[in-house]
């Protein structure tokens, strides 16, 4: 008999939501099985073209039986509320990125969510990319050596409707344009998949980090560009450059990982990957470029890998205390632009 799918309530029907609703379509381990948003139109309009239930309450999604897992896809500032009153209905809970916009929330969710023993999971699907799987492999391996540099870049070009609309427009807003909203611009919204990517790949922490950002085409509080310099426990060293400003785009790779005996590179959403190694391994030739291809369901593959943690009664894939590390990179990032200082971490 099939295993019983993980029903999940949708917190928060703005840009990000239908992504996760296709993806609950996907899924074989959970589906949606009720939605939420303050803005009644937000959750009918959803509820209404995924065939579930909506309402504006959160004590009415808390209150449903076939609701075993919540996804809150509302602005950071919001998180750490809503995991608390999740937690205390005894519903699991993944939280969109940024976990929050600073450190006490983020600790406080996790400790709400220990405490009413219910799973707490950070949604970074970027995890479950070929690319970035196949990066993890080699690197475990020991195919491309010790790491010594970590690239990470998200350069491009938003538009300025973006800021009060995100890509979609589904809700209008201005929480992306303000610092204690979203606790930041180009850098936490969108290097922490980046920077959780390092992470989960390597397995390399952050020791020190040196940054210089400005606000420079966009008539908003966070920036719009930044770089930083980063060095690892190990030694190596890495990069963060972000901008959404960046006009026409940029050819180079997002993520590029170079160890002392080869290298691996990628585009996020380019469903392919490149490495080079020094000496054969895992089947790769030395010294001749190989490009690998890929057909990615991120978003469906975290929700049954997710699902089968929880059936199980095991730690979720992607943890709370993962989007607390992520998050307090990202917090020294901005702590070391604002003073112009050096900061170790941890924080
Ligand atoms: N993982 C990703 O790739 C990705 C992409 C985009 C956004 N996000 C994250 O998802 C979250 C939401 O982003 P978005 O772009 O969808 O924002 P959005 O503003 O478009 O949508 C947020 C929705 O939440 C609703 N809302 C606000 N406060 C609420 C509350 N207290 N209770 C219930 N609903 C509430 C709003 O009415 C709105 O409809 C953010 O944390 C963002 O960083 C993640």
């Amino acid at each position: 008999m099939a295993e019983k799918r993980i029903g999940v309530g949708l917190i928060g029907c703005g840009d990000i939501a239908p992504t996760h609703a296709k993806a609950l379509a996907e899924a074989d381990g959970a589906e949606l099985v009720a939605c939420m948003d303050v803005v009644g139109a937000s959750a009918t309009s959803l509820g209404e073209e995924f065939g579930v239930p909506h309402t504006t309450k959160l004590d009415e999604i808390l209150a449903r039986p076939e609701v075993d897992l919540v996804t809150i896809a509302t602005p950071a500032f919001t998180h750490d509320e809503i995991t608390e009153a999740a937690a205390r209905a005894g519903k699991h809970v993944l939280c969109e990125k940024p976990l929050a916009a600073d450190l006490p929330d983020a600790d406080s969710m996790i400790g709400d969510c220990e405490q009413a023993g219910v799973s707490l999971s950070t949604c970074f699907p970027l995890r479950y990319l070929g690319a970035a799987k196949w990066s993890k492999s080699l690197l475990e391996a020991g195919a491309l050596g010790d790491v010594i540099e970590i690239r990470l870049r998200n350069m491009g070009e938003k538009k300025e409707s973006y800021w009060t609309g995100g890509f979609s427009g589904r809700t209008q807003t201005d929480w992306r344009k303000s610092r204690a909203q979203s606790g930041g611009g180009i850098i936490i919204t969108n290097l922490i998949h980046h920077i959780d990517l390092a992470r989960a790949m390597t397995g390399l922490e952050v020791t020190r980090i040196f940054c210089e950002m400005g606000t420079f085409c966009t008539s908003v509080e966070v920036e719009d560009l930044g770089l930083a310099s980063l060095r690892y426990e190990n030694e190596a060293i890495g990069l963060v450059e972000g901008s959404s400003c960046l006009w026409g785009g940029s050819a180079e790779h997002d993520v590029s990982v170079l160890g002392t005996k080869g290298q691996v590179r990628f585009g996020l959403w380019s469903g392919q990957a490149e490495a080079y190694l020094t000496e054969e391994a895992e089947g790769i030739a030395a010294r001749e470029w190989v490009t690998r291809e890929f057909t990615d369901a991120t978003h469906a593959e975290f929700y049954n890998d997710l699902a089968a943690a929880l059936r199980a009664g095991r730690r979720p894939p992607v943890t709370g205390i993962d989007g607390r590390k992520a998050l307090e990179i990202v917090l020294a990032i901005y702590r070391s632009a604002d003073t112009g200082q050096p900061v170790h971490l941890p924080l």
